[in-house]
Order: structure tokens, then sequence, then C-alpha cells
């Protein structure tokens, strides 16, 4: 997959373009993917899953898992998956993202990369996601990213000492299209 110098000058920091490309995930970098899930600044966020469910989203076509590689050596900064990629009503789901060096503009340049794959290559129709409420750094993301609330599944998630709820949000393929108009995604 093409890297591509993603700038994020439009938001609320200057900052320089961020270099950044996807890959499709490889049972080596398991490991890695798996660690980033149980890291403590992580997982108050997620549901982490376990190996085999990694194996599987891997392998199954409706599903592309990816490493998020930055920086200038191109390393492994985090992974992403989406599923739903064969989907008969093009609604497609970014299921995780998950960074590990944060703050530095990683999240949102492969999010911007995430809606270009998932619009562009995968056609999706509907790009949808949901993040627990407390989660105010990816609402901050997201919200930035042109994505608009749907609601909130209340209580969805049992966690320790209680339950999580959800917010959904999503982004249609017109609306992606009008902010590429306005130099808001990357190029096609
Ligand atoms: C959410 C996540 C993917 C964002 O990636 P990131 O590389 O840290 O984010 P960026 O540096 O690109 O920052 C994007 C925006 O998030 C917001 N943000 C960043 N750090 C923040 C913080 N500490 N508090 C609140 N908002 C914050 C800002 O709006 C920022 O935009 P700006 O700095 O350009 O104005 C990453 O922090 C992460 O992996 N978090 C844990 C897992 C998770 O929550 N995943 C998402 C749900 S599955």
């Amino acid at each position: 997959m093409a890297t591509t110098d993603v700038n994020s000058s439009d938001s609320q920091r200057e900052r320089a373009p961020v270099r950044l490309r996807l890959r499709p995930t490889m049972q080596s970098d398991l490991e890695f993917v798996l660690s980033l899930e149980q890291d403590d600044a992580n997982l108050p966020f997620i549901t982490p899953w376990d190996r085999v469910q990694h194996e599987g989203a891997i392998r199954f076509p409706d599903f592309r898992h990816f490493i998020i590689e930055g920086g200038v050596g191109l390393d492994a900064v985090g992974f992403m998956i989406l599923i739903g990629c064969r989907s008969r009503h093009q609604s497609l789901e970014l299921k995780r993202m998950v960074v590990r060096d944060k703050g530095q503009g990683y999240g949102r340049a492969a999010l911007r990369m995430t809606k270009k794959v998932a619009f562009d290559d995968l056609g999706a129709h509907r790009l949808w996601l949901d993040f627990k409420s407390h989660n105010t750094r990816a609402r901050a993301l997201y919200e930035s990213e042109g994505f608009i609330v749907e609601g909130t599944l209340r209580e969805a998630v049992r966690v320790a000492g209680g339950f999580d709820s959800l917010v959904v949000m999503s982004m249609l393929q017109p609306e992606f299209t009008a902010r590429r108009g306005r130099a808001l995604e990357l190029h096609a």
C-alpha cells in the first residue's frame, strides 16, 4: 500500500506531515498486536481479543487487519481492523484502531487512510465505529474527522465494577466526497 504524508495542519495544533503506511497484518505481527491490546494505556478503551480472533481477522475475507507503520523508519506504530468488507450493504465497521505512540498525529493520519481504503478501495457506502463514552481522545479525533454521532448504546459493555456505554458514529460516502472536495480528505 502506498505511503502517504498526511498533513494534519487543519487540526487544532500545527504539526509536520505524518509519514504513514498501512500494510496487511501477518502472523508474525500478532505478538505486537496482542501486547498493544494488553497495554494499560489501551485496555480501558477496548475489549481485547485473543490470538485466535486476530488470526481469524487476518484470514477471513470479510475482515481487513492492518499494521500501521509510521515515522521516518516506517516502524510499526499500531494496528487497525475493518469489518464488513464483503458486506452487501456496503456498511463497513472500523472495529479497532490502536496507536502505541499517542499524541503524535498517527491516529489522525491512520484514520484518514482508513477512510480512503474504506470508501475508495472497498466501496463503502457507510463507515461506522463505536467507542467507549469516556474515551475523550477518540471522540475528539472522530468528531474532528467528520464522523457524525448516531447514538449511544447505554451500558452495553460489562467491565470491572459496572458497565460502559458505547457511542456510535458514522460517515456516509457523500459526506466523504464532500469533505474531499474541501481538501479535508486524502486524494483519490
Ligand atoms: C485514539 C487513538 C487511536 C488516537 O491516536 P493518536 O495518535 O493518539 O491521536 P492523534 O495524535 O492523531 O490526535 C488526534 C486527536 O485526538 C485528540 N487528542 C489527542 N490526545 C488527546 C488527549 N490526551 N486528550 C484528549 N484528546 C486528545 C486531539 O483532538 C487530537 O487532535 P490534534 O492534536 O491534531 O488537535 C490512540 O490514542 C489510541 O490508540 N488510544 C487507545 C485505544 C483507543 O482508544 N482506540 C480507539 C477506540 S477503538
